[in-house]
């Protein structure tokens, strides 16, 4: 069992640190690292900022060409594409450029080939971790005060254009914006969608060529994944009139703290750099308090969606319903009930059948799949985030415990992109780590962990 207090020169802890770096080496493609060998074969938005983190310490000049790379995607309007596509790359990937048809929308940098949608704001607390790690802050000032303005703009679409009632909460208006794309969360909604089938344009799904299909979405979600984004593209991606009469708009408690976080990260690089920050203020409060008075769940005891369009919440216990410890938002009283939960038979199992924590959907929820793509397995950057909210809300035994569920995953079945959430696998299963192998994020935040 790995334990919370790894030390560098532990031969088990040196051969998980070089073989972290060397799934970081073989995904590069060019200026960036790709999240996965063969099954993403592009740059994603917030795999690259946590990617990021696994250089810091190594190799600061690529954690840093991380995001200028990705911010090279960035929208006129300030949009920060959830994937840069690489001309570089030989994978095949479904939905592709010509899929997503960003070509010629105004907002979109021309030399530049992107998808049309976002993802959660990760940016400006990982700029600020960059920061606490960079060699030499004089030399990368000039990077930072980039960077700042650039995520600064990305803070300034989420309120401008999906904030409209002027909330604080912005919402996604995509399962793929929450990045947590198949939460049985998103069946809620979609089942409220009226749709013809006719209206799903023709697709071939690329996923299953790398990942068996009991681990991946299930076709009658990819469908609507499909129908979304054709109702995006028809509209040219005109925001925000278009989103008016557009049938998938959720206020998600994750893209909220974590656009909250990295508020709180802007004010704080915002003095170093002697820049206005006013109107990061006046955001910081209002999500956090946002978050308290729309999103927080009295009797589940956790933080859960709002769907605006049908005008309700969706009471499903997820892991990025916890996220806004990561923020501050939580009271004791409230963070004791997350810390109540997570201790629970509903993530932690019973002896008999005990979990690793965090499942990404709730042990008990209706919708869970301990194999399938975000309907349970545990995720290495939700188990991150999560342990950065307890060391902030004052709960070190439960980050400890959350680091080292996640390490002990990571050394027992490799680098892969989600893992089994029980501790014991039915009889004949040989791992609990499914989807890509070799997964980026798993790698760089392994080493982030480690201190490598
Ligand atoms: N992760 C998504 C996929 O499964 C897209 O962001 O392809």
């Amino acid at each position: 069992m790995v334990n919370s207090d790894l030390s560098l020169e532990e031969p088990e802890t040196k051969h998980l640190v070089v073989a972290a770096k060397k799934v970081l080496r073989n995904n590069i493609l060019g200026t960036f690292t790709k999240p996965a060998p063969t099954l993403y074969p592009h740059q994603w938005n917030w795999d690259a900022g946590f990617i990021a983190l696994g250089y810091a310490r190594s190799d600061f000049r690529q954690a840093c060409n991380e995001l200028t790379s990705l911010f090279r995607g960035q929208w006129s309007n300030g949009m920060l594409p959830q994937i840069v596509f690489s001309p570089e790359s030989r994978g095949k990937y479904f939905p592709g450029y010509r899929f997503w048809n960003t070509q010629g929308v105004p907002e979109k940098p021309r030399n530049t080939r992107t998808s049309g949608i976002t993802m959660p704001p990760v940016h400006g607390f990982i700029l600020n971790r960059l920061l606490q790690l960079a060699p030499d802050t004089k030399v990368y000032r000039p990077y930072f005060r980039r960077m700042f303005k650039r995520i600064l703009l990305l803070h300034r679409y989420c309120y401008n254009f999906r904030d409209p009632e002027r909330e604080g909460l912005a919402f996604i208006c995509h399962p793929w914006e929450s990045g947590m794309d198949n939460l049985p969360a998103w069946e809620d909604v979609f089942t409220r969608i009226n749709f013809d089938p006719s209206e799903v344009p023709p697709y071939e799904r690329l996923d299953l060529e790398h990942v068996d299909a009991p681990y991946r979405p299930r076709k009658q979600s990819y469908d609507r994944y499909i129908y979304l984004v054709n109702r995006l593209r028809e509209q040219r991606y005109r925001e925000p009139e278009t989103l008016k009469n557009y049938p998938f708009q959720v206020q998600e408690p994750m893209f909220n703290a974590i656009l909250s976080y990295s508020n709180e990260a802007l004010l704080e690089l915002g003095q170093w750099l002697g820049l206005d920050t006013g109107e990061v203020s006046e955001w910081e409060t209002q999500t956090k308090r946002a978050l308290n008075s729309k999103l927080w769940d009295k009797q589940q005891g956790i933080y859960v969606s709002y769907d605006r369009v049908h005008q309700r919440h969706i009471p499903v216990a997820t892991a990025g319903g916890l996220m806004p410890l990561l923020c501050g938002a939580p009271n004791a009283e409230q963070t004791a009930r997350m810390i109540s939960l997570l201790e629970s038979a509903r993530f932690a199992g019973t002896s008999e059948n005990p979990a690793w924590l965090c499942a990404s959907t709730a042990l008990d929820e209706p919708g869970f799949d301990p194999c399938r793509y975000w309907r349970g397995p545990v995720w290495i950057n939700m188990n991150w985030l999560l342990y950065h909210g307890m060391q902030r809300s004052g709960h070190p035994a439960m980050a400890a415990r959350l680091r080292s569920d996640a390490l002990e995953l990571v050394r027992r079945y490799g680098f892969w992109e989600y893992y089994n959430p029980w501790k014991n696998l039915p009889p004949g299963e040989t791992t609990g780590g499914y989807g890509s192998n070799n997964f980026s994020w798993t790698a760089a935040l392994t080493l982030d962990w480690l201190g490598a």
